[in-house]
């Protein structure tokens, strides 16, 4: 294994299996994963391709069977605690109260992680900005719309400054409006430092956000590279009424035609 010049902020997996109990398919098997501090990486995949099972393994929450795993530079099974405190994870702390405002959770949350009381109040406003909903700072979450609490929980999981934000199909079941909202908020987080990967089973999110994209297929990666290297891969959209799908790359990639 190739040692990186700076594993700090970074993401890195290594040939990972991993086949739940009583299953006789690997969820994943044998995936490598190198995602390079700041930069934005989406995990493209298709319903049951082994996205979060990946993204479980990186949070700790679960173990792989074999292969090695590190996150800002500390491996997931040796040193568990310390690649907890370098991640943020969004949905997974999603305890938001809704008799709250928005300004009033997020002062909340900073306030239990130890931060000040002046602290807490100038990184709420600081992270309210940064998703766009300064304007909604004084509205309690229980007149929110799904995609407002989306971007309430992304910045939630960014108070402690992760250098690595792992976030699990952001915009799933939003409307389009709602999704153009989560990927200012996702653009915005990346641009202030943070490692990011996303998982979407949306190849036009994958482009519009992501610097690499890492396409997933039954648990093992079947294609890398950046948006660009993907749509050269399925072509430009031409006569069709559409525009290409993560199933038009799939084909793609199973018939082989220009993917050799
Ligand atoms: N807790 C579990 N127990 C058994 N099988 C699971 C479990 N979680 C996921 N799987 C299986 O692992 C495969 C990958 O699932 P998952 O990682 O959730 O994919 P994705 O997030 O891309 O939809 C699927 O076949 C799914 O049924
Ligand atoms: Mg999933």
């Amino acid at each position: 294994m190739d040692l990186q010049a700076n594993p700090r902020g970074s993401i890195c997996a290594r040939a990972v299996r991993k086949t739940y109990p009583g299953r006789e398919k690997p969820s994943l098997a044998g995936v490598d994963l190198l995602v390079d501090a700041g930069r934005v990486c989406a995990l493209l995949g298709a319903n049951g391709a082994g996205k979060t099972t990946l993204v479980r393994i990186l949070t700790t929450l679960t173990g792989q069977d074999s292969g090695t795993v590190s996150v800002n530079g500390w491996d997931v099974v040796r040193d568990p605690a310390r690649v907890r405190a370098s991640i943020g994870v969004v949905g997974q702390y999603a305890a938001l109260d809704e008799v709250l405002t928005a300004r009033e959770n997020l002062e909340l949350f900073a306030r239990l992680i130890g931060l000040s009381r002046a602290a807490a109040r100038s990184r709420a406003a600081e992270l309210l900005e940064q998703s766009g909903l300064g304007e909604y700072a004084g509205q309690r979450v229980s007149g929110f719309s799904g995609g407002m609490r989306r971007r309430l929980d992304l910045v939630t999981s960014m108070i402690t400054r992760p250098a690595v934000l792992l976030i699990d199909e952001p915009t799933t079941g939003l409307d389009p409006v709602a999704r153009r909202t989560i990927w200012a908020a996702v653009r915005s987080l990346a641009d202030h430092g943070s490692t990011v990967l996303l998982t979407t089973q949306y190849l036009e999110e994958a482009d519009e956000l992501a610097d690499d994209v890492v396409i997933l297929r039954e648990g093992t990666v079947v294609a890398t590279g950046t948006p660009s290297d993907l749509k050269a891969l399925v072509g430009e959209p031409r006569m069709e009424l559409r525009e290409p799908t993560l199933e038009d790359v799939y084909l793609h990639l199973h018939t082989g035609s220009t993917a050799a």
